[in-house]
């Protein structure tokens, strides 16, 4: 029996309720495996904010940086738009991110087959599936570069004064581009073995070094066949030809606008699951892609799957049970093949609707009698 420490963060919004549900299936999978699984709750994100006016209060990094995994809900929510950016609750996710070192995003664009009908591309397009993984550089890039503004000097060409002038940069080291792009490699090869590198590497600085870097490691892995796409190339594609895209390697704000779009692409990002991973042997955070969707906090009602299915990703990649995560995925399936669905993914009269909690339920039920 191994005993596993896991570090909540249930942040807001809906955070709360789902990652309740994923904890009650984790400790279904300790009970069934033999394992146990010790949940901290800490706060971070808004709640954060209303209570120790820090996004991320040291306490609640330092039980992340003592875990074996981290399970976040979500951050943020409309109540503390207005402030400033180190103040934001979105400060607690560049932090904790920063801070343990999560440089690879992993984000997961499936189009399950019980839910083809809602994806809001034709039946034509996405008929042999979607399965698409975005590896996203998550620590550096335009969203930690040196960023500032202030009043400027300079006037537009026909004289008028600029005003105040803010900027941002992109900045990327051979390192960080190296890392990044072999865990791309080794996740295209334990898939179909096709990788795209997106960039604008007829524009960006950085891009072109992504691309040099790119041929250095290729010879490594010569059964991967890699190609390079601009962005604006890439968000078409992943429209016209979603089905043949396997794992999209890229920059962190170019993943971060794609996996919005690749996740659309399922129609159901209530679904969809990410883990953000360092160094091996460094605690992973794992997460659903979907936000903290204000509108349905606390109503009972939202999707726990995601959050569920990235509990999954947490055994696979953090705690070395492989078998269990698969457990757990195909019991997610089997509940939906038996017509369950929460509002959010519910597209026929004739789909038997739950809420948060008799979703979880039918999730645990079905991984026991697996
Ligand atoms: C995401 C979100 C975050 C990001 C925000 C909330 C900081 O959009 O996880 O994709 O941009 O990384
Ligand atoms: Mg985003």
């Amino acid at each position: 029996m191994t005993k596993f420490n896991i570090c909540v963060i249930p942040g807001d919004g809906i955070g709360p309720e789902v990652t309740a549900s994923a904890c009650e299936v984790l400790k279904a999978v300790g009970e069934k495996s033999g394992h146990e699984f010790v949940f901290s709750e800490v706060i971070a994100g808004g709640c954060a904010i209303d209570q120790f006016d820090d996004p991320l209060p040291s306490a609640s990094l330092e039980c992340a940086k003592n875990s074996d995994a981290v399970l976040l809900g979500a951050v943020g929510g409309p109540k503390w738009d207005g402030l400033p950016g180190k103040k934001r609750p979105e400060a607690a996710l560049l932090g904790l991110r920063k801070e343990l070192g999560l440089y690879a995003n992993l984000r997961l664009a499936v189009l399950f087959p019980e839910l083809k009908s809602a994806s809001p591309l034709r039946d034509d397009i996405v008929k042999d599936g979607v399965d698409i993984m975005i590896v996203r550089e998550l620590t550096g890039g335009i969203y930690f570069g040196e960023r500032g503004i202030g009043p400027s000097e300079g006037t537009l060409e026909d004289g008028t004064p600029k005003g105040i002038e803010a900027f941002d940069v992109e900045r990327y080291s051979e390192a960080e581009i190296e890392r990044i792009l072999k865990v791309g490699f080794t996740i295209a090869m334990q898939r179909r073995k096709r990788l795209i590198v997106v960039d604008k590497a007829n524009i960006l600085e950085t891009s072109r070094l992504w691309r040099k870097v790119t041929e250095k490691i290729a010879p490594s892995y010569p059964e991967v066949s890699y190609e390079f796409m601009y962005v604006d190339n890439a968000s078409m594609q992943l429209l016209r030809q979603a089905s043949k895209m396997d794992v999209i390697v890229t920059s962190n704000m170019f993943g971060d606008i794609l996996s919005d779009e690749a996740g659309m692409i399922t129609g159901s990002i209530g679904m969809l699951p990410s883990a953000s991973l360092g160094d091996p042997g460094k605690p992973g955070m794992y997460e659903p892609v979907h936000g903290s969707a204000p509108d349905i906090a606390g109503k009972g009602i939202a999707n726990p799957l995601a959050t569920i299915l990235s509990s999954a990703m947490m055994l696979r990649s953090s705690l070395g049970l492989a078998d269990e995560a698969t457990k757990v995925e195909n019991a997610v399936r089997s509940v939906l093949a038996q017509g369950y669905r929460t509002m959010d993914i519910s597209l026929s009269s004739e789909d038997k609707i739950l809420g948060t909690k008799e979703m979880t339920d039918k999730v645990i039920e079905a991984y026991l009698q697996d």
